[in-house]
């Protein structure tokens, strides 16, 4: 899968998660302790953008109706079966790349 340049590190500080279009797909990537992670940003349950959410440790709150994603997963921590996909991320200098179809 081609990796695609997201933004400078610097643009999500720790704690915080940002959403981004990468060539027409949208993602969510956050910040867990200087670690960069990056999920589908639609929630599965009426598409609320989890970019736009609250980040707890390695959890992302939607803004919509509350649903919870653990960000290293995808996965909706109420129920560990169901869950976005996950995309690899790399950091080259200061910036932030994630690799996505
Ligand atoms: S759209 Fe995300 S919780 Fe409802």
């Amino acid at each position: 899968m081609p990796l695609f340049r997201a933004s400078k590190t610097t643009e999500i500080p720790p704690g915080e998660v940002r959403e981004f279009q990468l060539d027409g797909h949208t993602v969510a990537i956050a910040n867990v302790d200087g670690r960069f992670y990056a999920i589908d940003n639609t929630c599965l349950h009426r598409g609320g953008p989890l970019g736009q959410g609250l980040l707890h440790g390695k959890t992302v709150t939607c803004p919509w109706h509350g649903w919870e994603y653990d960000v290293t997963t995808g996965k909706v921590g109420a129920s560990p079966t169901v869950g976005v996909s996950c995309y690899r991320t790399e950091v080259r200098g200061d910036d932030l790349f994630v690799e996505c179809e």
